[in-house]
């Protein structure tokens, strides 16, 4: 069967070549064009292909020159993640024939990293998150004997088992929206990671590690684009990971952050009137005397005001909004 493949190259005399050395802080956007060029191969494989078969063909047959970076072609390793038609996968899973759209399949490496060559990604803004958090056991005392094991409850582990499974291939990194626009969010496989270990029995840091992922460039940070759920491979589902060290964090006391007081101004606002007061969201989720942080703010409401998109000045409350406080009232806890 013949399957037409378009690849991102890297090109040298891109933008990314002339602003940024790989292992160095990268400026955003890392790669956009004209940092690559699409260059695009016909190969002959069998109809159970899958897109890494493809990139390796054109290696081995046509093109010595093209880089692109694997190892198990089973997917466990995770260096094979790469955009294959806009979103990010492993190459050694994706069959070609379900990727391909429009007659070809289009390959390249994800925008929000920086590229190295072709499809080959510098790794590093991912291994400083996953780091960032910490992934690692801090025993609590006291620590069994090397003779004696540390036993845990079934059921504790049974939790972790979506976040164990990550293979750090950073495919939710490579799709998220948030990381995207904003280099400093830890991103979904660094917070799931986190989850990992703030679940694990055996940690003695819970508390220390909830006040950390609170700070900004943390859980907070996530934007439900839900891109991590659907990309990961595995399953590891890091949204839904995220949501749960939100609620630890709360439950921990770790209340005063944006993040939190914009959870609190939603659901107020929902409570009241049955709908969104987007005029009053973002001053209570700054917090009211945060001068410096309402001003921040503005240039958004600038935008907003000229795109014609500024709430009403008037908010008024929706028919049957009594029903709504119900439905708080009957969930009860933090916002009955
Ligand atoms: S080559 Fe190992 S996950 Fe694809």
């Amino acid at each position: 069967m013949q399957f037409t493949i378009e690849v991102g190259r890297y090109n040298p005399e891109g933008r990314y070549a002339e602003t940024a050395v790989p292992g160095e802080a990268f400026p955003a956007p890392w790669n956009a064009s004209p940092a690559r060029r699409y260059q695009t191969y016909t190969v002959e494989l069998p109809q159970h292909a899958v897109v890494l078969d493809a990139l390796i063909a054109i290696r081995e047959y046509q093109d010595p020159s093209l880089a692109v970076r694997c190892a198990c072609r089973s997917a466990i390793c995770g260096s094979c993640a790469m955009w294959i038609n806009g979103h990010a996968n492993l190459a050694c899973k994706s069959k070609l024939e379900s990727f391909t759209k429009d007659g070809k399949t289009r390959v390249e490496s994800p925008p929000s990293m920086p590229i190295i060559r072709d499809l080959v990604c510098d790794m590093k803004p991912f291994w400083d998150k996953h780091l960032a958090v910490k992934p690692w056991l801090e025993n609590k005392e006291p620590v069994p004997p090397p003779d004696e094991e540390y036993r845990v409850p079934n059921a504790a582990m049974e939790e972790l088992i979506q976040e164990v499974s990550c293979i750090s291939c950073s495919a939710c990194l490579m799709d998220c929206e948030s990381f995207a626009v904003n280099p400093d969010f830890l991103g979904p496989q660094a917070l799931a990671q986190a989850y990992r270990y703030v679940g694990d029995p055996r940690d003695d840091k819970t508390k220390e590690r909830l006040g950390e992922l609170s700070k900004a460039g943390g859980i907070w940070d996530c934007t439900h684009c839900f891109e991590c759920v659907q990309q990961c491979p595995k399953g590891v589902a890091p949204l839904e990971q995220i949501l749960k060290l939100r609620k630890l964090a709360v439950d921990a006391g770790f209340t005063n952050n944006p993040g939190t007081r914009h959870a609190d101004a939603f659901a107020d606002s929902v409570k009241h009137s049955g709908r969104l007061n987007e005029l009053t969201l973002m001053p209570k989720s700054t917090g009211l005397f945060n001068i410096v942080g309402q001003l921040k703010t503005l240039p958004s409401a600038i935008n907003m005001a000229r795109a014609g998109k500024l709430p009403p000045l008037i908010h008024k409350s929706i028919p049957g909004v009594e029903r709504i406080k119900k439905i708080f009232q009957r969930v009860g806890g933090r916002f009955k």
